[in-house]
C-alpha cells in the first residue's frame, strides 16, 4: 500500500505523540495501528506466543512500503510498548520468515516526541540498525515536543520537511 502506516507506541492513545502524529499527516491519507489496542507478549526463546495479536499485526504492516514507529520518550529510550513490538520482530527472524524477509526494501522512518528538544543520544539507533538488519531502508526521524497540548510554532519547519521526505519516498 502506497499509504504510510504509522505504529503508534505511546501508553496513552491520545497523548502528545498521537496529537504530533495527526500534525505531522493532516492533509495526508495514512493508517495507523495503536500497539494499545493490542495483546503483544514478550518475545519468548521458544516463541509460544503465537496466539497474541503479534503475527497479525506483522501481516498487516508488510502490506505497506512506508512504515513509520512513533514514540514518546520514556527514560530516555523507546517507549516498553513499541520495544515489545521490536523484540517479537524476532518472531518474523524465526518462525515467519515469510513476513521477516517481505520487510525487505521498505522504508522505515521513527517520530519521537519527548517533553522538549533534547533527544538523548543514540536514541535512533535501534530504529537506524534494525532496518539495516532487517534489509529495510531508513527514511529519517523528526523529533519534536507538546506545549500545553499544542505543537509549539519553532516545530512547524522540521514538521515540513519531515513531511516532505516521507511523501517523496513513498512515490
Ligand atoms: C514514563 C515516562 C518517562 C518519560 N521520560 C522522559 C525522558 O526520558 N525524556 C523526555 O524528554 N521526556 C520524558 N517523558 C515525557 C514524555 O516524553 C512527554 O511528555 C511526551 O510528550 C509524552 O507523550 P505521550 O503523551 O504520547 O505519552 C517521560 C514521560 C513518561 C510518562
Amino acid at each position: 500500500m502506497n499509504q504510510p502506516l504509522v505504529i503508534l507506541g505511546s501508553s496513552r492513545s491520545e497523548g502528545n505523540t498521537r496529537l504530533l502524529v495527526e500534525t505531522i499527516f493532516k492533509d495526508t491519507a495514512f493508517d495507523i495501528i495503536d500497539l494499545n489496542e493490542y495483546n503483544i507478549h514478550y518475545y519468548t526463546y521458544d516463541n509460544r506466543h503465537t496466539d497474541d495479536d503479534f503475527l497479525q499485526l506483522a501481516e498487516r504492516m508488510i502490506r505497506y512500503d512506508t512504515i513509520i514507529f512513533a514514540t514518546p520518550v520514556y527514560w530516555y529510550a523507546m517507549s516498553a510498548i513499541l520495544k515489545t513490538f521490536f523484540d517479537r520482530i524476532t518472531d518474523l527472524l524465526t518462525i515467519r520468515k515469510d513476513l521477516g524477509r517481505a520487510l525487505k526494501g521498505k522504508m522505515m522512518y521513527l517520530i519521537s516526541c519527548g517533553s522538549d528538544d533534547d533527544l538523548p543520544e543514540g536514541f535512533t539507533v535501534p530504529f537506524e540498525a534494525s532496518a539495516t538488519y532487517l534489509n529495510m531502508q531508513y527514511g529519517g526521524s523528526i523529533h519534536a515536543w507538546v506545549e500545553h497540548g499544542e505543537i509549539p510554532v519553532e516545530v512547524e519547519d522540521r514538521i515540513n520537511v519531515f513531511k516532505k521526505s516521507v511523501i517523496i519516498n513513498d512515490k
